[in-house]
């Protein structure tokens, strides 16, 4: 608990205010796009919507060694081509950031390293080499003198935002704040600091992965639907064009328990492969574990695939994985996860060259999902020849030729479809 005292004053008489700012027809404003700086990293610049805009505050979010430090380097250095960027490292030396980049192969003469946490210094600092973009990695270490608690505080943290921000906007210079979010998700994290900034970009994937997801979860200047896919390699993160087939790369032959399935990321649909294994119980109380899936969903979907597919579950655990680090929410990967525990539990594999998409309801129908035609697109283009999904839609309109639709109104039909 922190005590504030605030001194109010007098209250003022609202009459004797003069006018000083006065309201605009809509008509008359500029409708001018805001100006944006290009980052010529693909995945990064269309999560930011098109490009940074000049005196945005970005926070780049993420947990502890995900990467963010390596992408917002690698960014700083192809801005550093053409204006001056400083990258404020108040977490690493110097040193430290300089093996960074030799790492990655970055060698840009524009690019300046300052090693220092207190914020004014840095401000001072930023404002003496004119930088064009600065990078402030990261908020949690930066510290302001007149704010007494230490620096990572929820006060801190916030106060340091706030003065950035108030730097940023006249100055028209686009900033990077970098923030770990912590395991309970909320303490001092990038969370607090969300409803402050301009844009909220997530970098979450699993550290042992290579693959990150960067999801913008708040854009003032652009939609929060795109996503970009990274791939960590020795030498940085990479941009993966194409994550279907990225996803799909290392996919055993014919094995029982593992299925595909399309997902959209953002406006993009991807497929992935959906792993589940159904063992006998060793002890009492049946296991429910997913990895890149809601544990809740997947105690549900064993729930309908006990009582309405008949599956007797009930002294199996249930192992269920989204191969690659892919965490997905939405609840057309449903009849995917369904399957592949249909298909372990009956150690019959699914062929492979079908995909499967749906929505499962509590009474073991299957819903439709939206942009379905999108997803099949996909999953023709990569090769596959037949598609599982719910009987609710319409015919779709499949632009891509040459795969088989098979409809199913409930998630028994679909299984049966799958693994006869
Ligand atoms: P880092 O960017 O330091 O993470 P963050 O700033 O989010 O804490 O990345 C740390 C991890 O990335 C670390 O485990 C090593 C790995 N990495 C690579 O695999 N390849 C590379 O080229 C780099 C620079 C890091
Ligand atoms: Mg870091």
């Amino acid at each position: 608990m922190v005590e504030t005292i605030e001194d109010r004053g007098r209250p003022r008489e609202l009459a004797s205010r003069a006018v000083r700012t006065v309201p605009q027809s809509l008509a008359t404003l500029g409708g001018a796009g805001h100006d944006r700086l290009r980052v010529p990293i693909d995945e990064l610049d269309r999560v930011l919507g098109g490009g940074l805009v000049r005196g945005s505050l970005v926070l780049v979010g993420g947990d502890p060694g995900i990467g963010k430090s390596t992408l917002i380097l690698q960014a700083a250095s192809l801005l550093a081509r053409d204006q001056p960027v400083v990258y404020v490292s108040a977490e690493e030396s110097a040193q430290q950031i300089k093996l960074r980049a030799d790492r990655l192969g970055i060698e840009q003469e524009n690019l300046l390293v300052l090693a220092e946490t207190n914020l004014e210094e840095i401000i001072a600092a930023v404002e003496s080499v004119e930088a064009g973009v600065v990078v402030i990695d990261s908020i949690q270490t930066v510290f302001l003198d007149e704010v007494t608690s230490a620096a990572g505080s929820v006060s801190q943290v916030r106060e340091c935002t706030s003065r950035l921000m108030q730097w940023a906007k006249p100055h028209n210079v686009p900033v990077f704040v970098i923030g770990h979010v912590t395991k309970e998700g909320t303490i001092a994290g990038p969370r607090v600091l969300e409803h402050m900034v301009d844009a909220v970009l997530y970098l979450e994937g699993d550290r042992y992965h290579q693959y990150r997801i960067l999801r913008a979860v708040k854009n003032r200047f652009g939609s929060t639907d795109e996503v970009g896919v990274f791939e960590m390699a020795d030498t940085g993160l990479r941009e993966v064009r194409n994550p279907s087939e990225a996803f799909l790369e290392e996919r055993s032959e014919v094995a029982s328990g593992s299925v595909v399935t399309v997902t959209i990321e953002g406006t993009r649909p991807i497929l992935v492969e959906i792993q589940a294994l159904a063992t006998p119980t060793a002890f009492g109380l049946p296991r429910r574990s997913a990895n890149g899936l809601e544990t809740s969903r997947l105690q549900l979907l064993c729930a309908v695939l006990q009582k309405r597919v008949g599956l007797s579950l009930g002294a199996q655990d249930i192992y269920a994985n989204v191969v690659g680090g892919l965490r997905v929410a939405e609840p057309a990967v449903d009849l995917g996860v369904a399957i592949a525990i249909a298909s372990s539990f009956r150690d019959r594999p699914v062929e492979r060259s079908t995909v499967v998409v749906g929505e499962i309801g509590l009474s073991g129908e299957l819903r439709s999902v939206n942009q379905l035609d999108r997803r099949l697109n996909e999953a023709a283009r990569l090769g596959f020849a037949r598609v599982i999904v719910p009987a609710t839609v319409g015919k779709p309109h499949l632009t891509a030729s040459g795969i088989e639709i098979v409809r199913a109104a409930s998630a028994a039909e679909a299984i049966e479809a799958a693994i006869p």
